[in-house]
């Protein structure tokens, strides 16, 4: 079958023939690929950034994505973490890690939204108690997981959300879809006395950040739950011991691991009821499965779809 190959850390996947896929426990099947996310984790896992990449080779890439089954039914899959992925024409998955969908779904929206999506539903659903009239800090939120975190965090019931960016352009544009500030990492002092901090950065900007939420936090007794998500700017953040110890500060992560596939597939359903209702703004490109090499490193707002 056809499908993107890569065989290297350091190389972009080509488009090329991979063995057809075969379905060998009970629960796995094999599925014809409609829809396919280039999110920042896929192309993390290929080039040997992430926590999880193998190192095995040929891979195909592609964490998740939308089939159809062999009773023509359509499905949201999420893959282990396998050497074929969904960027072919053919994935294996198991039932058990998807959900059906119903057969008036736009796949590339599903596809585009599901994991910038379910990294602030799963991190203020199931790694803390997020309660209606909370504040929340993004940092990070011009990105398709930020500007879900905006959304979703008003969905749960947010009082007030800021958004934290570099590029004041980008910032601005968020206030439409719900961020009541807009602020530079520097300027975290402003979301001070806020609940939740959703991190999507790590790195410097979290480190600055932090710091400055923390000296200028009225009730330091107050707790500040700080989610790592994502680690766009740095694996390893310089945080101060300091502000460890000056506020009732905790930090957790949300991720595969640290959220258990049950919990995962539990909110699942849901999150792809809200992006199938139009409740959540996505932003999508479908691009040809064999433009993959050209589209790999590609800046732009919109999530990348790989279509078979
Ligand atoms: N744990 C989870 O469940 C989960 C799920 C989804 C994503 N993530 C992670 O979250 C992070 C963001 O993902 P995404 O889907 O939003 O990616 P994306 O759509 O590609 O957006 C990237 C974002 O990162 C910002 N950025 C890039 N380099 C930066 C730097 N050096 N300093 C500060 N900001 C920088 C960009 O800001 P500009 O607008 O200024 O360019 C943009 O907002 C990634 O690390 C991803 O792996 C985690």
């Amino acid at each position: 079958m056809r499908a993107a190959v890569v065989n290297a850390f350091d190389a972009p996947p080509q488009y090329g023939e991979y063995p057809g896929p075969v379905a060998r426990g009970e629960h796995e099947m094999v599925v014809e690929v409609l829809a396919a996310g280039l999110h920042q984790l896929v192309r993390a896992r290929a080039n040997g950034t992430h926590y999880s990449s193998t190192g095995t080779f040929p891979l195909v890439p592609g964490v998740d994505g939308v089939v159809r089954d062999q009773e023509s039914n359509l499905r949201y899959a999420v893959l282990d973490d396998g050497p074929l992925g969904m960027f072919a024409e053919q994935a294996v998955i198991d039932v058990r890690r998807s959900v059906p969908l119903p057969n008036d779904v736009d796949p590339v929206r599903i596809a585009a939204a599901m994991n910038p999506a379910m990294s602030s539903w799963l991190a203020l659903r199931r790694r803390i108690t997020f309660e209606k009239g909370q504040s929340v800090l993004i940092l990070g939120a011009t990105g398709s997981s930020g500007r879900m975190a905006v959304q979703i965090a008003k969905r749960f019931g947010a009082d007030r959300v800021v958004a934290a960016g570099r590029n004041a352009s980008r910032l601005a544009a968020l206030h439409e879809l719900g961020a009541d500030e807009t602020v530079t990492f520097e300027q975290a002092d402003r979301a001070a006395d806020v609940d939740v901090v959703l991190d999507y950065v790590w790195g410097e900007p979290s480190a600055v950040a932090m710091t400055a939420l923390v000296k200028a936090r009225r009730d330091r007794g107050a707790p500040l739950h700080w989610i790592q998500i994502g680690s766009i700017a740095g694996q390893t953040s310089p945080v101060h011991s300091a502000v460890l110890r000056a506020a009732r500060l905790q930090i957790c992560g949300s991720g595969v691991g640290s959220v258990s596939p049950r919990e995962i597939l539990e909110e699942l359903p849901d999150i792809a009821e809200a992006v199938h209702a139009g409740e959540l703004d996505v932003r999508a490109r479908p691009v040809p499965l064999a433009q993959v090499a050209e589209a790999w490193s590609a800046q732009t707002d919109d999530r990348i779809v790989f279509v078979p």
